[in-house]
């Protein structure tokens, strides 16, 4: 295995971008993918009661261990398997058990706030961000929390206006200038994602052809 691609899919939350990460990640089944997302590296917060863990502002760049994400993203590109935390946005903390990650050849790093730590930012080959409308984001944002998390319309609708749309125009919204490629409503966007999976084929075949003459 050469030098793995690192794809970063950046946006705020509903934008999209997990669908977008995830059809890429479909696309190179046939190749060796392997998906991060940074809702992973939520810090554990056992230590706290329930209640306290509620009061978290969780869309601050204070609430990811990005120390552990980008120890986890050197390690994969090191060639050695990590064991990737799971997080339960029910309990609002880590899970005990973890998930094993072997290292692949192209690495999909997925989440709100990738953009914004320079450091797992540079580990990047191709810096996507994907970019939606804050009345979409919210109305798919509304549907998943409660389905999905185990949230009331007030808890959701509370959190959005007092933490999350704050913390989208302050931290997220910015890093959009770091972005090599802006997509438009994420999800199905059939021609970024084609010209996506060709660009990283092109740098994927770039970095075997250097492994074999180095
Ligand atoms: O998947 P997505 O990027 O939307 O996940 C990030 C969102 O999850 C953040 O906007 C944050 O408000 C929310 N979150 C939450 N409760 C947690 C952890 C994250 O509501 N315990």
């Amino acid at each position: 295995m050469g030098h793995p691609v690192v794809i970063g899919v950046a946006g705020g939350s509903g934008s999209g971008k997990t669908t977008v990460a995830r059809e890429l990640f479909r696309q190179f089944q046939n190749d060796s993918v392997t998906m991060i997302e940074q809702d992973s590296y939520y810090k554990d917060q056992s230590h706290l009661s329930l209640e306290e863990r509620a009061l978290t502002n969780y869309d601050h760049p204070f609430a990811f261990d990005n120390d552990l994400m980008l120890h986890h993203l050197q390690e994969l590109i090191g060639g050695r398997a990590i064991d990737k935390p799971i997080y339960d946005f029910k309990l609002h903390t880590r899970k005990q058990e973890t998930v094993r990650v072997e290292p692949k050849d192209v690495i999909i790093l997925e989440g709100m706030l990738i953009l914004e730590d320079a450091r797992i930012r540079d580990m990047m080959d191709i810096k996507v961000f994907v970019d939606t409308d804050a009345d979409v984001r919210i109305v798919r944002r509304i549907v998943r929390d409660i389905e999905e998390r185990g949230r009331s319309l007030d808890s959701v609708v509370n959190q959005y206006l007092s933490i999350v749309r704050p913390m989208h125009l302050q931290f997220i919204e910015p890093t959009k200038r770091y972005a090599d490629v802006i997509v438009p409503e994420g999800g199905y966007n059939r021609v970024a994602l084609d010209l996506l999976s060709t660009k990283i084929r092109d740098i994927l075949l770039e970095k075997q052809q250097v492994g074999k003459h180095s």
